[in-house]
């Protein structure tokens, strides 16, 4: 069918306690796209891998598993395109994501990729210890360390359960701003891109300086060196006014802006897919 799209979930195991947050966004900006006259299919990942006769016309998605990626990347280089690309998500897996903006010269928290058999040392404390691969899934994967001995543990943690690399954090005080952004890359087809930020409601405000502008710059050169087009994030403000990158998701689940995101992700994703340029 011409104008027919495929909108994929996230994995449930990639979304704890956020499974309907997850679904609600996927579905609502289904709607959107129906009522731009879109004929909308919802599948999972696993559905995926069933025989599919119709070729869409685009692919939005929010899975995140390697193999899954690759299926649709597929698809994408058969000349399906896709939002995120597969390769974005996948660039957003944190070893990859910690390169990725280094060679782009994007600033980051400072991360030390390690093998979870090390027993490395740290120069100051507390550090967090994050799995290498996917974001916070369950206990374990994102941990404060206040000693050695509890990075190592966390480090043995994460072996045990056949992880490969973890990613050492130094732990960077201030206040923790969340953000979402739509249309990386300084805005497709003349629109601005758009962008809402918020302090997360589980902490003291210090009320530390924080420059909105500089922090939608920094947030779109992360994205855009990642390949991200409908994306969020952590960063932390500083004492001193600087402006810490802690994290990069793709597709999150929008919750505050629901409604809101959802009818600018259909937007963006109708000029994106009716012929214009990337
Ligand atoms: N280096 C750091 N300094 C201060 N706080 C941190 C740091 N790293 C992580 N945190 C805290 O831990 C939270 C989760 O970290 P991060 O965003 O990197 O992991 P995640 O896997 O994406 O988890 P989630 O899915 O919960 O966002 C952050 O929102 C922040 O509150
Ligand atoms: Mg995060």
């Amino acid at each position: 069918m011409a104008n027919s799209c495929w909108g994929i979930f996230r994995e449930s195991t990639h979304s704890p306690g956020r499974e309907s947050d997850d679904t609600e966004i996927l579905r609502l900006t289904g709607k959107h796209l129906e009522a731009k006259g879109f004929h909308v299919e919802l599948k999972t990942a696993d559905a995926l891998a069933e025989a599919e006769t119709d070729r869409p016309r685009f692919v939005f998605l929010m899975c995140e598993r390697v193999e899954v990626l690759e299926r649709l990347r597929a698809l994408e280089v058969d000349g399906v395109p896709h939002v995120n690309s597969p390769r974005a998500v996948h660039n957003t897996y944190r070893d990859r994501m910690i390169v990725v903006l280094d060679e782009a010269n994007v600033p980051f928290i400072q991360s030390r990729i390690v093998a979870t058999t090390e027993q490395p040392d740290a120069d100051a404390f507390p550090v967090w210890v994050k799995r290498g691969d996917v974001h916070n899934t369950q206990e374990g994967d994102v941990v404060l360390a206040r000693t050695a001995a509890a990075i190592h543990e966390a480090l043995r943690g994460l072996a045990a359960r056949g992880i490969p690399r973890a990613v050492l954090q130094p732990h960077v005080d201030g206040d923790l701003i969340k953000f979402y952004g739509i249309g990386a890359g300084g805005g497709h087809h003349h629109e601005p891109p758009w962008f809402r930020w918020f302090y997360h409601k589980d902490q003291r405000l210090a009320g530390h300086p924080l420059d909105v502008r500089q922090l939608a710059r920094l947030v779109r050169r992360a994205a855009s060196a990642l390949g991200l087009e409908v994306y969020g994030g952590d960063a932390i403000a500083t004492a001193s006014g600087e402006l810490v990158l802690l994290d990069v998701n793709a597709w999150p689940s929008f919750a505050l802006y629901r409604d809101e995101a959802s009818a600018a992700i259909a937007a963006y994703l109708v000029l994106r897919f009716s012929g214009g340029r990337r």
